[in-house]
């Protein structure tokens, strides 16, 4: 059956991976990308799918409850796939209200709409809530999250998050509005804003500017490429149950400093340059407050139950991402002029 979806934030990184895999694989199904277009939002990231006849950009905010009640009224949506939100750890640490408003009430207001807006009907509708694996807190030198893990979130960002979740399930329990939650891994790959580790490095190569590693670098997080995470958002809004939760892995921990040398490895390849040329950037800056040791997910329930799996090797994904970055250097120059200089002077120069 056809549906009408609002995807949140579908100009941001992984939200324009969803929207261009349901522009182009369901092309009965009309979306309406629903984005504020901060600095992480960008239309450059849809250039190919926006002229698509059933693709729909509608400029709204969930802080604006009008700005809501027109777009439902205007669509009558049948799903919601919510991925707008703050999504940097180290701007919450220097801005923590901003992720409240976003991450809290903006999700808050979007659960209402829903809510008044599927009051008579709720049967076939869905509404899905993209989170992180950050919700659960540190993990020592072993274990896994899996979807029973407390909940136990260090930082500005991981707290908002986490304080999203709980309100989704509060309205799936309360007012039996159709939710569903996934909980995903670090994600990387093309149209990541380079703020974040792997687009930054990848920039600051390009560029020739230090590679500033946190603290002792030991530091491990879960890469998942981010087509991977489209593809398991896509299975998870056709086929999860209701009032579920899942994780999403992509089981391949690396620690900050062993993946900061692949990737100079594999820089050095692409451009050419002799072994260990790119590595010699690297340097150790003063650590981000809170950092949470390391992250990983038990990524069994989505498997089994719906026979998810990653795709692609780390290596294979990286070197997709670096060709991206090298094909779309207008797009990373584009990112990073204006506001970008402001915020890496704040955040990196007295490091
Ligand atoms: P992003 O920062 O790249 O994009 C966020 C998008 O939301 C932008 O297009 C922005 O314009 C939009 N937005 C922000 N505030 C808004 C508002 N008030 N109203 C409407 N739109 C607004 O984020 P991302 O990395 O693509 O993450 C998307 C979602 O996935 C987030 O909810 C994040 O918590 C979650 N997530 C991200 C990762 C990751 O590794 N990036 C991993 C797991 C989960
Ligand atoms: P990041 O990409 O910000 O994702 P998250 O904090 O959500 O996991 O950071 C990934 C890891 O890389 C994290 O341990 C922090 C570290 N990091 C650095 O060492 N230097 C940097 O400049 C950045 C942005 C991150």
């Amino acid at each position: 059956m056809d549906k009408t979806i609002i995807i949140t934030g579908g100009a941001g990184f992984i939200g324009s991976h969803v929207v261009r895999r349901f522009v182009t694989k369901y092309p009965g199904y009309r979306i309406i990308n629903l984005d504020a277009l901060t600095y992480a939002g960008n239309l450059e990231n849809l250039r190919d799918i926006e002229n698509a006849p059933n693709y729909f950009f509608e400029k709204a905010n969930i802080l604006n409850t009008d700005d809501l009640e027109r777009v439902f009224t205007l669509y009558q949506p049948d799903g919601i796939i919510h991925l707008a939100a703050e999504s940097h750890v180290d701007r919450s640490i220097l801005s923590p209200l901003d992720f409240v408003y976003t991450n809290v009430i903006g999700t808050v207001n979007l659960l209402n709409a829903a809510k008044q807006y599927w009051k008579d009907d709720s049967s076939g509708k869905r509404f899905y809530h993209i989170s992180t694996d950050e919700v659960y807190g540190a993990l020592g030198k072993t274990g896994f999250f899996t979807e029973s893990t407390a909940y136990s979130p260090n930082s500005p960002y991981s707290a908002s998050k986490a304080s999203s979740d709980h309100f989704v399930r509060a309205y799936g329990e309360t007012y039996h509005l159709p939710v569903i939650i996934t909980n995903c891994s670090n994600n990387y790959g093309p149209n990541h804003f380079p703020e974040k580790l792997i687009p930054l490095f990848i920039n600051n190569i390009i560029t020739q500017k230090p590679l500033p590693v946190y603290g002792d670098g030991l530091y491990t997080r879960d890469w998942l490429y981010v087509k991977d995470h489209a593809a398991a958002i896509d299975l998870v809004f056709h086929e999860g149950k209701e009032h579920e939760t899942y994780n999403i892995g992509g089981f391949n921990e690396w620690r900050n400093i062993d993946l900061v040398k692949l990737l100079c490895k594999l820089m050095d390849e692409k451009l050419g340059n002799v072994h260990g040329a790119s590595e010699k950037l690297i340097t150790y800056v003063k650590d981000r407050p809170g950092h949470d040791r390391r992250y990983a997910i038990d990524a069994a329930k989505i498997n089994k139950e719906l026979g998810w799996k990653p795709s692609v090797t780390f290596e294979e994904g990286l070197k997709l991402t670096i060709d991206w970055y090298f094909e779309n250097k207008e797009w990373l120059t584009h990112v990073t002029s204006g506001e970008y200089q402001q915020y890496y002077n704040e955040q990196y120069t007295t490091r």
